[in-house]
Order: C-alpha cells, then sequence, then structure tokens
C-alpha cells in the first residue's frame, strides 16, 4: 500500500539503502569528502583544482581509479568547503592524510530527504503588510537544493516577473528531456548533480540525467517557495484556489542532488557550492543528514561559508517525532523549521440515511460520490474472511489505534464497497488520511453516532462524498505530530527547532508525470499534489525570508532569523497554548515548536533583534570543545581564534540544562546565567521593559529589566538567570518566556525559555 506522506516514503528507499555497507563488493574503494588547508598550498600551483589534481596523482593506484574521471576526483569545491571528493583506497585515504595541507575525511553517505490557503493563513494580504513592503520578493533569487524541476509547471511561469538580476552567476544546464530553453525569468537557473551517486559501488542508475524532477518532491518545494500565481489551481476539487508561493516575485534556481529519492553528501556539497557561486541569496533545504557531529555535516559545513556572504540557510527537522531529540539540522547558523497543521481539512462527508451528515477525513482520488449503500458495522477490522462476507456495503470497523495502517490495508483488500474507521480521540494523523479505495477517519464521538444510528434502523444506508475542503475549524494551528523535535544533538545549547510552519496538507506544483497518489492500483496524474512533512514547512519559511531580505536589504542571516524568530505566536487562532499533536493536544513545548508559528508580518517590524556572525559562530565552537582541524573543516580559515570560547550564543531563545536529583539528595538546582545583546532596528528611540512568564520551580531574572534605545541600529545587553528551586525529575521539560515590550506596546520581542533535565544518550 502506497500511503501518501511524502519525506517517510522517500526515508524507506533511504534507510533501505544506507543498510548496505558502503563498500560492498571485493573493493576497500570509497567516496570521501576531503578537507584541505588552503594557507598550505604550495606557491608552484596557481589554483587550488590544479593542486587537488596534483596531490590526488601522487597517490594513483592505476587499477582501482580506472573507472571513474581525473585521479578519481569525484567534486571540486570553491566556497562551500576547502576541498574536493574523490573515490580513494584505505591505502591512499592514509597517504593522503599525511599529505601536507590534510585536514580530515570522512566517507560520502546517503542524506535524507525529508498552497493554494497557506498563505491566507499565514495572513499575507496584497494590500499591507510583508508583501507590499517586499515588493512580493521582487529581485530576491532563492536556490532549492533537491529532486530538480517540472518545468512546463505553471508555477514557474514568468509572467510578471521582472528581468533576471544582472549579479546572476548562474546557468539552465541542459541533460534529458531538459534543455536551456526551459528556463525563464521565473526558472533562472537549472543544475544537476549526481557525480558522487554515480561513483558508488555499486553505482545508482540514473535514467534522466537532467535537473528535471521525476519525484516531485522538488517541484512541490520550490513552487511553495516562489511558486508564480496559477489561478483555478486544486487537487481533484480538494483545496481550491488561486496557488503561489511565499514569494511569488522572487526568482527560482534549482540544484538537483536527489535521484529517486536518494542523494549523497558529495553531490549536495557540490549543488550548495555552486548556489553559493552562482549569486543566490536564500538556500532552502529539504533534507538532512541524521546523527553527525557539525564538523562532518555538510550541510552545517556548506551553510557556514553561506551565512558568512550573507545568505539565508533554510532546513527542515525531519519526521521522526515525536520523540525528544530526533531532529536533524540543528546548526546554529541556519533556520531549523517544524512541521505545523493549518485550518484547512481535506474531508469526505457522511451522509447517514436518517438525514445526519458527518465531516470525516479523507483524500481519495477515484470517484468523487459513494450513491448510497447499506453500511454495517463489523466490530474489529482484523478479519479478512468476516469481511468479504459482508459484500459490496460501506463497513464500519474498530482498528488497533496503534495499528490502524494495517487495518485500513485489509478492508482495502477486502471486497467491500467502503470502510469508516475509528481514531483515537487526538486523530489518526495527516499520514493516513490518504486513501486508495473509498474511505475515511471519523472521531469516536462520531463513531459511536453511527453505530446507534446501524443498530436503531432496520435498513441503515450512508453515501460518502469526497473532495470536501473544510476552511478554518475551529482550532489552528497544532504542532504536527510526526515533526522531530529538539534538542539538537550536534549543538545542544542552542535550543531547536527554531520555529513551525505550515507542513500538513500543503498543495503545490506536481510533475505531470509523477502519479499523486492510486485508485486501486491505478496511479493517477495531477499537476498539483497536497503532501505533507518538515519539508513542506521549509520552503515556507524559505519563501518568507526572501520576503525579508527583499524588504530589509541590509539585514544579516541571523537578523532576518531573530525577526522570523521572536515574532512567532505561541498562542492559536482561539489564544490559547498551540497544542502539540504528538502529545495528546497539551501545548507544545519549544523542543517540539520552538518560538512558535511563522507570522511573516510581524517579522517585517520586530522592533529589536539578536544578531551573530562568523566570530559568534566561532566562539561557540571554540567552547564545544573541536579540534583546531574540525573547526578548519567548517571555517574554512586558518586564523584559529580560540582566544573566547563561548557556549552562549547571542541567540533568540534560551535553553537550560540541569541534572535530575531527588529531593534528599538536593541535586539538579543551581543557576544558569545568559548574556544576550539585542540591536534596535525600528527608526527613532525606544524604551523597552522585561516581562517573564515564570516557570514553575524556578525563579527568573534580567538584568537590567528596562532597555533604552536612542537611535536606530543602538545595541543593549542584558543578563538572564535561570535558577532552580527545586530538583527536577529525568528527562522533563518546563519553559516560560522573556518578553521584551516597548513603551508604546507596538513591538513584544519573545524567546522561549526552557529548562530540561533531558540527557541525551
Ligand atoms: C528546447 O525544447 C523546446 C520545447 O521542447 C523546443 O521547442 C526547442 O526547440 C528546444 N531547443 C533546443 C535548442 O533544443
Ligand atoms: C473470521 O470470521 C469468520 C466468519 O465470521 C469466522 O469463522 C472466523 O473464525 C473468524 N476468524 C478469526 C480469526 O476471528
Ligand atoms: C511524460 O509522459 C509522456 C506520456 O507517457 C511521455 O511521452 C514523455 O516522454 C514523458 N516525459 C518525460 C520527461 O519522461
Ligand atoms: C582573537 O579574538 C579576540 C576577540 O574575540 C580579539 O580581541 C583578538 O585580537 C583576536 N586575536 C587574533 C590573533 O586575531
Ligand atoms: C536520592 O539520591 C541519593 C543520593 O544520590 C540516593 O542515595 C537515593 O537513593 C536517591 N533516592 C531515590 C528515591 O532515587
Amino acid at each position: 500500500m502506497a500511503r501518501h506522506y511524502c519525506s517517510l516514503r522517500l526515508w524507506f528507499v533511504l534507510l533501505a539503502a544506507a543498510a548496505v555497507p558502503f563498500t560492498t563488493v571485493s573493493s576497500d574503494v570509497d567516496t570521501y569528502i576531503v578537507h584541505m588547508d588552503m594557507s598550505a598550498m604550495p606557491a608552484a600551483f596557481a589554483h587550488h583544482h590544479s593542486w587537488f589534481a596534483a596531490t590526488l596523482s601522487a597517490m594513483a593506484e592505476p587499477s582501482h581509479l580506472a573507472t571513474t574521471t581525473c585521479h578519481g576526483l569525484i567534486h571540486v569545491y570553491d566556497h562551500a568547503i576547502h576541498g574536493f571528493s574523490a573515490r580513494l583506497s584505505t591505502h591512499q585515504l592514509s597517504q593522503l592524510q599525511k599529505t601536507h595541507g590534510f585536514l580530515s575525511a570522512y566517507p560520502d553517505r546517503l542524506v535524507k530527504l525529508d498552497t493554494t490557503h497557506s498563505y491566507e493563513f499565514l495572513h499575507l494580504n496584497p494590500s499591507s503588510g510583508l508583501w507590499p513592503a517586499s515588493n512580493f520578493g521582487e529581485g530576491v533569487i532563492v536556490g532549492v537544493v533537491d529532486s530538480g524541476v517540472w518545468p512546463e509547471s505553471e508555477s514557474y511561469r514568468e509572467n510578471g516577473m521582472p528581468q533576471v538580476p544582472s549579479r546572476w552567476k548562474g546557468a539552465c544546464e541542459e541533460g534529458t528531456a531538459f534543455n536551456s530553453s526551459m528556463c525563464n525569468r521565473k526558472l533562472i537557473g537549472a543544475r544537476y548533480f549526481n557525480r558522487g551517486l554515480r561513483a558508488r559501488d555499486p553505482p545508482v542508475p540514473i535514467s534522466v540525467n537532467s535537473p528535471r524532477d521525476m519525484g516531485g518532491h522538488g517541484t512541490h518545494t520550490s513552487s511553495t517557495a516562489v511558486g508564480n500565481y496559477v489561478r483555478g489551481a486544486s487537487f481533484f476539487g480538494y483545496a481550491p484556489g488561486t496557488a503561489r508561493g511565499m514569494a511569488p516575485r522572487a526568482h527560482l534556481a534549482v540544484y538537483k542532488v536527489s535521484w529517486g529519492g536518494r542523494a549523497a553528501t558529495s553531490d549536495v556539497l557540490a549543488g550548495i557550492d555552486k548556489a553559493i557561486s552562482d549569486g543566490v541569496d536564500v538556500i532552502s533545504l529539504s533534507l538532512g543528514f541524521d546523527d553527525v557531529h557539525l564538523h562532518k555535516d555538510p550541510i552545517a559545513i556548506a551553510a557556514y561559508a553561506a551565512m558568512e556572504k550573507g545568505i539565508f540557510v533554510s532546513t527542515s527537522t525531519g519526521n521522526d517525532g515525536p520523540d525528544f531529540s530526533t531532529l536533524h539540522n540543528g546548526i546554529p547558523w541556519v533556520l531549523t523549521v517544524g512541521a505545523a497543521s493549518f485550518d484547512r481539512e481535506l474531508a469526505c462527508v457522511v451522509d447517514l440515511g436518517d438525514g445526519t451528515s458527518i465531516v470525516a477525513a479523507s483524500v481519495y482520488l477515484g470517484e468523487p460520490v459513494l450513491e448510497e449503500l447499506p453500511i454495517v458495522f463489523k466490530g474489529a477490522c482484523d478479519n479478512l474472511t468476516s469481511l468479504n462476507r459482508v459484500g459490496h456495503k460501506i463497513v464500519v470497523c474498530k482498528g488497533d489505534p496503534d495499528d490502524l495502517d494495517s487495518a485500513i490495508s485489509i478492508v482495502g483488500s477486502a471486497r467491500v464497497a467502503g470502510g469508516l474507521f475509528t481514531c483515537p480521540t487526538e486523530g489518526c494523523g495527516v499520514r493516513l488520511e490518504r486513501f486508495e479505495f473509498p474511505g475515511a477517519l471519523i472521531s469516536p464521538q462520531d463513531a459511536r453516532t453511527i453505530i446507534k444510528y446501524i443498530h436503531r434502523s432496520p435498513a441503515p444506508t450512508a453515501r460518502l462524498r469526497f473532495r470536501q475542503t473544510r476552511v478554518r475549524k475551529k482550532q489552528a494551528p497544532s504542532v504536527a505530530e510526526y515533526t522531530s523535535r529538539g534538542p539538537s544533538h550536534s549543538c545542544p545549547n542552542v535550543l531547536k527547532p527554531d520555529l513551525v510552519a505550515p507542513g500538513s496538507q500543503v498543495l503545490a506544483s506536481w510533475p505531470q508525470n509523477a502519479s499523486v497518489g492510486f485508485v486501486g492500483t491505478r496511479p493517477v496524474h495531477s499537476p498539483f499534489n497536497v503532501i505533507s512533512g518538515s519539508s513542506m514547512s521549509c520552503p515556507h519559511a524559505s519563501g518568507v525570508a526572501a520576503l525579508l531580505r527583499a524588504a530589509h536589504p541590509d539585514w544579516s542571516p541571523a537578523a532576518i532569523r531573530s525577526a522570523m524568530m521572536t515574532t512567532a505566536d505561541s498562542l492559536d487562532n482561539t489564544g490559547k497554548p498551540i497544542p502539540d499533536r504528538g502529545n495528546s493536544g497539551e501545548p507544545a513545548t519549544p523542543l517540539a515548536m520552538g518560538s512558535g508559528h511563522l507570522n511573516p508580518n510581524r517579522a517585517l517590524d520586530p522592533g529589536l533583534i539578536y544578531d551573530a556572525g562568523a566570530g559568534d559562530y566561532m566562539r561557540l565552537l571554540c567552547a564545544m570543545k573541536f579540534s583546531k582541524q574540525q573547526i578548519q573543516a567548517i571555517t574554512r580559515s586558518s586564523n584559529h581564534n580560540c582566544s573566547s570560547p563561548s557556549l552562549d550564543l547571542n541567540y533568540p531563545s534560551f535553553i537550560a540544562y540541569f541534572s535530575a536529583g531527588n529531593s534528599s539528595s538536593g541535586a539538579g538546582t543551581g543557576v544558569r546565567e545568559f548574556q544576550r545583546t539585542v540591536t534596535n532596528v525600528a527608526d527613532g528611540s525606544w524604551t523597552y521593559a522585561a516581562r517573564l512568564t515564570p516557570i514553575e520551580g524556578f525563579s527568573l531574572h534580567v538584568e537590567p529589566h528596562k532597555l533604552v534605545f536612542k537611535e536606530k541600529h543602538d545595541k543593549q545587553s542584558f543578563k538572564l538567570l535561570v535558577e532552580s528551586k527545586a530538583v527536577m525529575e529525568k528527562g522533563k521539560v518546563v519553559h516560560g518566556w522573556l518578553s521584551w515590550v516597548d513603551d508604546q506596546s507596538k513591538h513584544v520581542v519573545n524567546s522561549p525559555i526552557v529548562a530540561t533535565t533531558f540527557t541525551f544518550v
């Protein structure tokens, strides 16, 4: 059963692939990413390309290298790292390690890949706020590193688009079913990278060798970020309206690194490297590497180079929630975006014979109406023999709430006309809403209503109407159950994720040739698709970052991120804390939602920002006890200065770790201190006062309590103390807030404060 859950489905492919050791056949040859110290390059070489080639040829083992390019070289990097990727035997690797200028090397790995209405939900409005202030992102270039693009999609039409900026240095590369005339003023660049995948042993077969997207992921993410207006977009009648990206007037450049759901580190690095040199302003990365240290994480390394050039990098958390510490891309110099669901329901209406109608959750792409049929209640769903005796009727049955997948698949293979399934109180999750037969998910309360009707009526009947869309259900948004949570393994002292954005049931463009789902065993096609995942939330944030870049060209990447974080919503549309669907609808903690849900219009005018630059990140890396070589692999700079290490990055959120204790031992109490500097980015002079939302069992202090800014760009510093009053049990997470509020109540600058006894395994 190909249930449609974008990232998850891709992961299955990746997990299976990753389980195979890197070298399968007899040889000990593998692909390595190699970092080199540029300051060690002998003067005889005019260019680092020739130095790397010479270094490699000095170690040539012709028999091993016959199949690959120049001396086994796969990619040479210019910006993202100082170094290259190459096929090397273990013997060659050990020789290389003795070469002057060698810093580090690690094997290539496979990466994990992880809207008509979402812009209204984000309150983007053509006549006020961020859209007009940014001219809809005009002139900004967004680079999407993903599975390529389906250029014929209407989202990439150039009508209304300004000229390609003269600073643009990119290219529209030709290949299978893709020629350069497919680029235009919207899609201004398209490149593809697969030498790393093709050099694997065994090589990954590439059928369409070009930037063309055959899977759909890249078309969906890029049209979400910057798609042009498409009138009358809908998905089989679901979610109708005008589709557009967050920044409809920004330009797009695509870098295809993912092939059939697989991508190699070396190719991802090459894609980001080119995006940097081509001149993009924002990089959107809906993919990530699990369980890697910062100095071996290609996204961390390449994003550092991007940050130094003022390029904003937005990434996804992954879909491994709801457990703690499951996220990837917990990198201090990128934006890390989790997934939320918004106020649109894709629905099936169940009309009972007595005139009652019930709204059920379902996305089914077959016939829109299942006409009136007898309806029966069969108790448990797990008996195919008994289900097969039902015949052409609608079945209501109960599945194991922890394994509803198998209940749905048993009913799907029975010869019944349709099926209704009961979900636990907090819902089943969007993953199960995709049906390949006429089916829908109902709440326990609605199940009772239906079963009561069946028992009471001599000839109970029901009709199912699919393709229904309900906007603005009472409560929204909520944190999606699947979104991966913090804290970040690779950098525990920086609270991650940063925020959440719409990720569930997002409508965006899709390749005509890739199926969007199945009706029975028949694949169905559509120019749009509705899918879910943190992969979908990331491009929402990337598009908003593009708008902020256009509105505030002088802001650093950290300033843009700070503006998005400190203005995010922590309350839902009913004024209550945003609930977490992964935790029975309890209020979400900042380890699930970061600072809250993205609010683009408020981010336009944040009042104060928490800025940071390369020097601050360097001090953090020093304090994290990375070696000189490891730091140099990330920063590419031999100016290694660890004179003032600090774990306390100038970040717009706080996380304090305490050890778990018990009342008799008294362990775990103590004080954690944070230093921050905020910059006034509003015109004129302002006075702010601190407002603290307390944490039970803790006392919070801010010094000073009042900050006075004489003019724009003024900076002021303060200190936050988090003091534990009582011991906390193991694995506990509690939180409060620090808000700076100006005396005219124009700006509220929010930061979450987490106190936890979480320990990493
Ligand atoms: C590129 O493709 C377009 C559309 O398929 C076609 O009209 C055009 O002739 C092609 N151009 C080149 C240079 O191959
Ligand atoms: C399934 O249902 C059939 C017919 O009602 C019954 O004979 C059989 O014992 C059931 N099997 C199980 C495992 O419950
Ligand atoms: C898309 O599908 C059509 C019809 O099957 C086919 O003719 C065309 O070659 C396909 N395009 C690509 C790029 O595979
Ligand atoms: C190292 O950094 C500190 C500030 O962080 C600065 O004062 C010092 O001059 C730097 N040293 C060198 C050698 O660059
Ligand atoms: C509490 O801590 C003390 C000292 O570490 C230890 O001896 C005692 O067993 C602990 N009690 C419980 C209930 O864990």
